[in-house]
Order: structure tokens, then sequence, then C-alpha cells
């Protein structure tokens, strides 16, 4: 989908044709001489646009305006949640295979958060996944045109929206795959596609290769499935040389079945996600590709499948990691630390400025936070407030937990120098503590992602979470230099 930012005034958006006009409207909206916000008053005063966020008037073909319909829409008082509300609510109401040109405007002054939360919303009302359709019925909205009298002044955050929106359903695309269409061959490839870009450079590792690095969690995950694991290393130089890389690692399992600690049937097949971290990184790679902010960035993902079979791994099997340490895989099912572990380890070939690790690590942390904010836990103060403004710029929330050492205590084994799972209690921290282990050599975040990255029952699908969050981290990054 294509989307352009226009300045364009109320009597200049009644004039543009188009299949559909959403206008969203203000609480506090005081009505000006023109024809439109005439209307838009008349429709307030009459009560047919209550003004809580999401009510909507829709008016067919109205003499007002030059498009086929138009949906008024209340914003209530303009805030983030409130606008994405509105916008969904007047997708919803507009809903047509007709539907090719949407023009949006607000009906007052609007800022760049507004036109950001607009451009984001637009995309995920009319997102639709085909791939594995044998009829697609595809998104048929082909334009989005953005209209502000300001225009000039929001081209920036409307650039940085768009270049989000491509790296939001770059992911989307990759988590929604089914593991079948998903493999780790096929992920690597979809990174290697991504390196023909300018400024990109992908290598991607075999079993051989992982092997010889000594990857032994990795390994170990990986050797219940008939599917070859890959280790994508992915490169985007946007600054010189000497600037210290921020290095991403995405999770990439590509299906999750909990292997030997197998997991129960229901809702199994929603582990085709548990690669949602991988995606993300791959995400976030194509809006670099867009933006080409001065930041080095390095994508690091394990990609394997974790199944059951006469060469799985069993509970109770010790391996020794890449980085020396020697674990106890007390449950297969706690397989994305095993991954992670060793790309942590690789990772400090690059001496990071910073090392992110982005995960559908725990079903503890969907329980802690739900769908809303993903877990955050660091080591380092700086990179934790950095992602935390970040965080609330994109409204692509996520909120600090600790790392007291006391959570560690459970991690203890007689078997080998850490066991793979505690107990119950503090799962999603339990888990953070045993990533800490191999992250001691930088600064370090690990985001986890579980109940964030998708979305579960009628609407079930991927977010793009925590893509918005992390493009929105690096270019701030980029600006700070
Ligand atoms: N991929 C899962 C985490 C998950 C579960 C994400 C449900 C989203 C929804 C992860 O590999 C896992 O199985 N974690 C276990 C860890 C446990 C064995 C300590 C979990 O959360 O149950
Ligand atoms: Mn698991
Ligand atoms: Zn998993």
């Amino acid at each position: 989908m294509n989307f352009e930012l226009k300045s364009l005034g109320l009597v200049g958006v009644s004039t543009e044709k188009c299949d559909a006009l959403v206008v969203l409207v203000h609480q506090e909206f005081k009505s000006a001489k023109d024809a439109l916000s005439t209307l838009v008053a008349e429709a307030v005063k009459a009560g047919d646009l209550e003004a809580k966020a999401g009510k909507v008037c829709v008016l067919y073909k109205p003499a007002q305006a030059n498009a086929s319909r138009v949906v008024l829409a209340s914003i209530g008082e303009g805030s983030g949640r409130d606008i994405r509300t509105a916008v969904a609510a007047a997708m919803a109401a507009i809903k047509n295979p007709n539907l090719k040109k949407l023009l949006l405007c607000f009906a007052q002054a609007s800022s760049g958060e507004a036109v950001r939360t607009a451009v984001l919303a637009v995309a995920d009302a009319s997102y639709v996944y085909t791939t594995t359709k044998s009829k697609p019925e595809p998104r048929t909205l082909q334009k989005a045109v953005i209209a502000a009298t300001n225009a000039a002044e929001l081209q920036e955050v409307f650039l940085r929206a768009v270049a989000t929106v491509m790296g939001v359903e770059l992911a989307k695309e990759w988590a929604n795959r089914p593991a079948n269409h998903a493999t780790p061959t096929l992920l690597a490839e979809a990174a290697q596609e991504l390196a023909k870009l300018p400024k990109f450079r992908c290598k991607v590792l075999g079993p051989k290769e992982v092997a010889k690095l000594g990857m032994g969690a990795f390994m170990a995950v990986a050797q219940g499935s008939d599917q070859p694991l890959r280790f994508i290393v992915l490169h985007y130089d946007g600054a010189l040389k000497s600037q210290a890389p921020t290095v991403l690692v995405g999770k990439g399992i590509t299906f999750d079945s909990g292997g030997i600690s197998i997991k129960p049937a229901p809702e199994m097949d929603e582990m085709k996600f548990d690669m949602s971290g991988a995606a993300s990184v791959l995400g976030v790679f194509r809006s670099l590709a867009q933006l080409k902010p001065a930041v080095n960035v390095v994508g690091l993902i394990p990609a394997c499948e974790n199944l059951l079979s006469g060469r799985a791994v069993k509970p109770g099997d010790v391996v020794t990691s890449m980085s020396g340490q020697t674990i106890e895989i007390l449950n297969t099912d706690a397989e994305g630390r095993l991954v992670l572990c060793d790309a942590l380890c690789y990772a400090e070939r690059f001496k990071p400025a910073a090392v992110i690790d982005i995960a559908t690590l725990t079903g503890a942390c969907m329980i802690a936070l739900g769908g809303v904010r993903s877990g955050l836990f660091a080591t380092n103060e700086d990179l934790a407030n950095a992602l935390s403004s970040a965080s609330d710029v994109s409204q692509d929330l996520c909120w600090r937990m600790p790392l007291d050492e006391d959570y560690a205590e459970g991690l203890k084994t007689s078997f080998a120098d850490v066991a793979n799972v505690a107990g119950r209690a503090g799962g999603a921290i339990t888990a953070a503590k045993f990533l800490q282990r191999f992250a001691t050599k930088y600064a370090w975040a690990h985001l986890d992602i579980a109940g964030t990255a998708w979305k579960t029952g009628n609407q079930k699908g991927a977010t793009g979470r925590p893509v918005g969050l992390l493009v929105e981290y690096l270019l701030s990054k980029a600006e700070a230099r």
C-alpha cells in the first residue's frame, strides 16, 4: 500500500476525489466556516456523532465532499489509543472491496504523533494475510492520503511511520506463515533477499559451521528435527566502521512443540509464532533500508524447530554452550533461552554498543503483562531508559522488569553450571536471569514478547511488534550522534 502526506485544509479535502474520506474529530472540535466542518458540527449537534473515541457516523456521497463515502470518527481526547480506536472503527464501517483510495484528515490541527498513529492504524486495519490461500483476497486499499495543513512540518514523522509500516508488515508476514512455509532455510533466504539492498550484508551458517563454533545449546534444540538449523547474520552498515553496532538477536524457533517435554495439543498451532522475535529483526532491517539512518546494526537469528524424535534432546541431558558453560536441560520446552544463549555469546565478536534480544520466551511474561506491554529486562540503565522512551514515543509499549540476583537461585543444579529452568514462580524473570549469564560483556536488554507478538482467538495473527519500538530506538540513536 502506498501512503502520501498532502498539504490540504478542510476545503481542499472536500474537493479531493477518493473512495472514502475519514474525518477524525476531537471532542473539543470547533467549527470553521467551510462546508465540511459545518457538516461535522451539525452531526455533533444532532447527536449523530458522539464524542467518545470510536463512535462513527457514515455518510453516503454527501454534497460537502468529493468522496463516495464519508466517515466522521470521534477521537475523544485524541490520545494515541483514541486515534487507533477511531481509525479501526472507521475502517470497519467502510469495509468495501471497492475501497481503493482513502483520504484521512483531522477536523482540527494535528500533531506528528497523531499522524504517526493514524498511518500505523490504517495499515493495521487494512492488512490481510494471503500467502497460503488458494484464492487470495488481498488488501484492496491501494492508496491512503493523509491530509494536514502543516504537512511540511510533519513530513519526517510521516516518513518514519511509513517505513515502520513496511517493517511491521514484513514481520507480520513471516510470523504469520505456517511453520512448513517458514522453515529455518526459508527464513535465511528471506534475510538474504533483504541483504540485496544497498548497505546490507548477510551470512548464513548451517549445522557444520555452528558445530565448529561450539554452539552446543543451539544444536541440542535443533537435533530433534529433520529441518537443518540456520544461524543468520545480517548487517546494516549505515555509519562509519569505527562506530560500534547495536546487535539485535531474534528468537527463531520456527515451531515449538516443546520437544520431549511436549506441549498440550490445544493451541499448539500458535507455536508457529515462536519465531516472532526473528521476524521482528527482519522487519526492523526492512525499515532501516527505507530510512537509511546513520547507525550500524547487526541482526542475529538462531533458527530451528523444537521437535521430538529418537534423536531429540532429553530432559536431564547436559550440553556445553559456546561460552563454555554447561547447561542441564531439565525441560526441553525452555528452548528459546538455549538458542539465544549461543547467539548472545556470538554477539561479543562485534564489540557492540548494546545487544537487545527479542523473544517469545515465556508464557509467564504473558501472564504478567498480558498483550499490552512487552517485558523489558536490562543490565544497563541508559539502555533501559532509551528503550522505555522509544516505547512511549512509538506507543509500542514495554515495562521494565527486575533482575535481582535472588531470582537466579532456582537455576542452580548439581549436574551442570546452570539448569535451563527454575520453578514456576517468576518464570519470565528466571528466564532472563538465565540469559544474563551469557550477556556479561556488553550492555544488554531483553524483550519478552510472548504476550505482544501475536493475537489469539478470532483475531489470531501476528502484530508486528516490537518493530515500532526498535525502529524508534535506533533512530533516536542515529539522532543523538
Ligand atoms: N515459546 C514458549 C513461550 C510461550 C508460551 C510463548 C506460550 C507464548 C505463549 C517457550 O519456548 C516456552 O515453552 N516456555 C516455557 C518455559 C517453561 C518450560 C519454563 C513456558 O513458558 O511454559
Ligand atoms: Mn518452548
Ligand atoms: Zn519457544
